[in-house]
């Protein structure tokens, strides 16, 4: 891809990633991909370099950079956030780079050293602290744990940019088109925001309303952050979604039901059909996964709006049935809390699911309004239970 002017004198470069399976080692972007956005600022008499990309890729980076300026003449290299997905082609920036000097956090100053061994060319910038480029000006505000304690936003105050980092970012490679107003896929970008919100911000809600509040009276007319679509058009439509979504952590999610199974031999799969009927039968959203295929990374942007959890799955060795153990103890690690959760599975000699889901119901902060398990396989009585305790459960919410 070729550099793209955002705003005279500002450019969007950077490079789609559909090589990697596991963002941070975790999440699968297989098929979605992600984008790592990287901006140049020419300022006529200073050039600044906001940002950067994972280890890949990096001559197509470096080319990006040159077709705007020559990169011996970057003044600037602007680290927002030390994660390696922004900063993985830094050493090999800074050979070509060498009399630029490194605009960063106090936080960010010690793990360059770590992570890259810089301890030279380094300033660090305070909040609210500028840096005049001559016809552009950089202004730094802190946003420690959106996502990480280093993190900062930088903001260009003559044609107001909000290179917002990792906040109001999102999976999904580019597919030509960079800014929202030439995309006609806004709701897949959206659900992958989500999806990208659930799995890395979501822990760090508190942070991200801070620095949304702290920005509140700074007119911004591109929110640029570093994954995902430039927002030039409606650039508050994602700030509002993310406000949004950082209030269910506040104020509780929307009222429906994540309905999560698994199922050995089919026979806890045949009550979630019962139960399922029992909610869409009261009327709320409903959206089923099987633990066993869906990878937990698409389960959590469910049950972090959702306010219901139903969970079918059958004892396993007179415990949980290990997916399902995996995805509710990833929700406790998301801190998905004060959530309503029924309990339905079949167990073959003795039960023992149940238990361990008061267990971790504990943990999770979660208020158990039914649990019941069944031996071996329903029956049309049985069936009839759990439809109702669908429907009892939905109502309820
Ligand atoms: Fe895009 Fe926190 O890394």
């Amino acid at each position: 891809m070729t550099a793209i002017q955002v705003k005279p004198g500002i450019y969007w470069i950077g490079v789609n990633d559909r090589t990697t399976d596991l963002f941070e080692g975790l999440w699968p972007i297989t098929s979605e991909g992600i984008s790592y956005n990287s901006y140049v600022v020419k300022g006529g008499e200073k050039n600044a370099l906001i940002d950067m990309a994972k280890d890949i890729k990096s001559n197509a980076l470096i080319d990006q950079i040159a077709e705007v300026v020559d990169p011996a003449d970057l003044d600037y290299i602007v680290i927002n956030h030390m994660e390696p997905d922004h900063t993985g082609v830094l050493r090999g920036i800074r050979r070509i780079a060498p009399k630029a000097t490194l605009l960063c956090t106090r936080r960010a100053e010690e793990m360059l050293a770590h992570y890259y061994q810089i301890t030279e060319g380094v300033h660090v910038v305070g909040e609210g602290e500028t840096v005049d480029l001559g016809s552009h000006t950089l202004k730094f505000v802190m946003a420690p744990m959106v996502h990480w304690p280093e993190t900062m936003v930088t903001y260009e105050t003559t044609q107001q940019v909000l290179f917002s980092c990792d906040a109001f970012g999102g999976y999904g490679a580019l597919q030509g088109a960079v800014f929202d107003d030439q995309c006609r896929a806004l709701p897949y970008y959206e659900e992958q925001a989500l999806r990208y919100y659930a799995n890395i911000v979501a822990l760090f809600a508190k942070p991200v309303l801070k620095a949304i509040d702290k920005l509140k009276d700074v007119p911004v007319s591109v929110v640029a952050p570093s994954h995902g679509l430039i927002w030039r058009q409606n650039p508050g439509r994602i700030v509002e979604l993310y406000q949004k979504w950082a209030n269910y952590a506040i104020e509780g999610p929307e009222v429906g039901v994540t309905l999560l199974y698994g199922t050995m031999y089919g026979n806890t799969e045949m009550m979630v059909e019962a139960v399922a009927a029992g909610v869409a039968r009261a009327g709320v959203p409903l959206q089923i996964y099987d633990v066993r295929h869906i990878h937990v990374s698409y389960i959590l942007s469910s049950l972090y709006t959702r306010n219901g959890v139903l969970v079918g799955a059958p004892t396993y060795e007179g415990e949980l049935f290990p997916p399902m153990a995996h995805v509710l103890d990833m929700a406790a690690r998301k801190r998905i809390q004060n959530r309503k959760l029924a309990y339905f599975g079949s167990f073959g000699w003795s039960g023992g699911a149940r238990r361990e889901i008061a267990e971790l119901a504990e943990k999770l902060k979660w208020d158990v309004t039914d649990s019941w398990e069944f031996q071996g396989g329903p029956v049309r009585e049985t069936l009839a239970q759990g439809e109702e305790l669908g429907f009892r459960f939905a109502s309820a919410l």
